[in-house]
């Protein structure tokens, strides 16, 4: 038999009080509904279906990049009518899976073995015990404690109310009877809605026998239905994924206070200090250090680097044994081979770096080509933008830059050379030469300096 996944993601999510449908509120830098996508691809990688409804094509045309048969579901009039829109896609021997899109935290390991329940009696139904099960729908057992139907919270009676074990709303059900079972639903309930959860009766009526599995977290299972909500699935997903890179040789200063917003690649023995917020795809080396309150996105740092605290990095290449921060910006495009020191509030973007050069205060370097073995002073400017085009600055190796040096683009500095501090390069500069550009300096002795009038 083989499988076909339906995630429901057409409902508003009203108590978002949002005007983005509640599926592309992210978790970790993901929308909820690519979380739960994500987990629906370990299953099978094709016959995955999303009904979208709320905010129209907005969350399709979102997520174009998945792979997925998308159903609009035009009118949100219930669970039950969300599922019937897919059903003439699917294959009558197909087991059908159904997920929310906005459960993101579900496992595979939780899935698997409903799937595998489901085959047994063709139903099979993930629910889970909570202590306030407030919001959920209750399942409902006989003298027997086998699951008779599922009854809405509003729906639900007082002593109904006070059963703790509640639908997570995730099940497996085999095609053909789905079908049967949704097209006799009604709406006869408290929200005038076609509820999925009314099939529970009609397959006991026909003698199914539901096998119930039950989650092991409850978090894995929880609905986002709030901001609240969102917050604390942001906070137990950062924690699960700090817990992982601690398993494999990662230090972190405080699991709780260390955030990754996409994919780490890391060696042995780096460690994190607080507030460290990592995201996109970021690669880290071994024995890599990063300080407190640095932003990393789409990075790639190699061994022994040490980022010190208050950097942020984006899109940029670090080589071995680089020193960068405390407090820089390295922008887009940046490449910096080994041993390279970049230090407080300096500025550095589009621009390539050679090994062993030092950037070390206070300077803006952009759209530039750096040499080897260069010292750049306190306050160097590369003037990249003449107010229309950009232009490249190019400094060869073993120059020497003194401080407050501006350097007009386009210009060259040749190997070897000295720019004096307080030059402004408007020219290109030969190879071991000085350029100096400075007025002379005139002394009067004696300055009576004004006085207050
Ligand atoms: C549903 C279940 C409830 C369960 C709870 C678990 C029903 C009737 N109730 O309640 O038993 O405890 O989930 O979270 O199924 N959706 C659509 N189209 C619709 C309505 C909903 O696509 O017309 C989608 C929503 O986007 C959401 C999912 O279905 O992803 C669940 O809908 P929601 O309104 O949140 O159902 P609950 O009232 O929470
Ligand atoms: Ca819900």
């Amino acid at each position: 038999m083989s499988l076909s996944i339906i995630i429901l993601a057409a409902g508003q999510g009203t108590r978002m009080y949002s005007d983005i449908p509640k599926v592309l509120h992210p978790l970790a830098g993901k929308p909820l509904l690519e979380h739960v996508y994500n987990t629906a691809c370990l299953l099978t990688h094709s016959n995955i279906h999303i009904v979208y409804g709320f905010g129209g094509e907005t969350v399709p045309d979102q997520m174009k990049h998945l792979p997925v048969h998308w159903i609009e579901q035009r009118e949100q009039l219930g669970t039950g009518h969300a599922v019937a829109q897919v059903m003439p896609d699917i294959r009558a021997e197909d087991q059908v899976l159904i997920l929310c899109g906005d459960i993101p935290l579900i496992t595979v390991e939780t899935l698997r073995p409903l799937v595998d329940a489901a085959g047994e009696t063709g139903f099979s139904l993930l629910t889970v015990d909570l202590d306030v099960p407030a919001g959920y729908g209750r399942i409902i057992r006989d003298a027997k404690n086998r699951i008779t139907r599922i009854v809405e919270e509003k729906d639900a009676s007082r002593q109904e109310r006070a059963i703790r074990e509640v639908n997570t709303g995730m099940m497996v059900v085999v095609a053909a009877s789905l079908q049967r079972w949704i097209k006799a639903l009604g709406n006869d309930n408290a929200q005038k809605e076609y509820y999925l959860t009314d099939i529970v009766s009609l397959a006991v009526a026909e003698g199914v026998k539901i096998r119930t599995i039950s989650a092991e977290s409850a978090f894995e299972v929880k609905g986002i239905n709030t901001r609240a909500h969102l917050a604390e699935a942001e906070r137990y997903f950062q924690l699960v994924q700090a817990h992982h890179l601690m398993r494999h040789g990662v230090t972190l200063l405080d699991p709780s206070r260390f955030d990754l917003r996409g994919d780490l690649e890391v060696g042995r023995d780096t460690v994190f200090d607080i507030n460290v917020l990592l995201e996109g795809r970021i690669k880290l080396g071994n024995h890599v250090s990063i300080g407190a309150n640095c932003c990393i996105r789409d990075t790639m740092i190699a061994d022994d680097v040490t980022i010190l605290p208050n950097c942020v990095i984006e899109n940029a290449i670090i080589g071995r044994h680089c020193r960068i921060g405390p407090f820089s910006r390295i922008r887009p495009d940046t490449i910096l081979d080994d041993d390279v020191h970049i230090g407080n509030f300096v500025e550095v973007k589009k621009t390539d770096v050679g090994t062993g050069t030092k950037i070390n205060h206070l300077s803006y370097i952009g759209d530039s080509e750096i040499g080897r073995e260069v010292n750049i002073g306190a306050g160097t400017i590369t003037c990249n933008f003449d107010g229309a085009n950009k232009h490249k600055t190019i400094i060869e190796d073993d120059v020497f830059v003194g401080s407050d040096v501006q350097l007009v683009a386009p210009v060259r500095v040749g190997a070897g050379a000295t720019i004096a501090a307080g030059t402004t390069v408007t020219r290109d500069v030969k190879a071991g030469s000085l350029a100096i550009s400075r007025v002379a300096q005139k002394t009067r002795s004696g300055w009576k300096r004004p006085n207050k009038g």
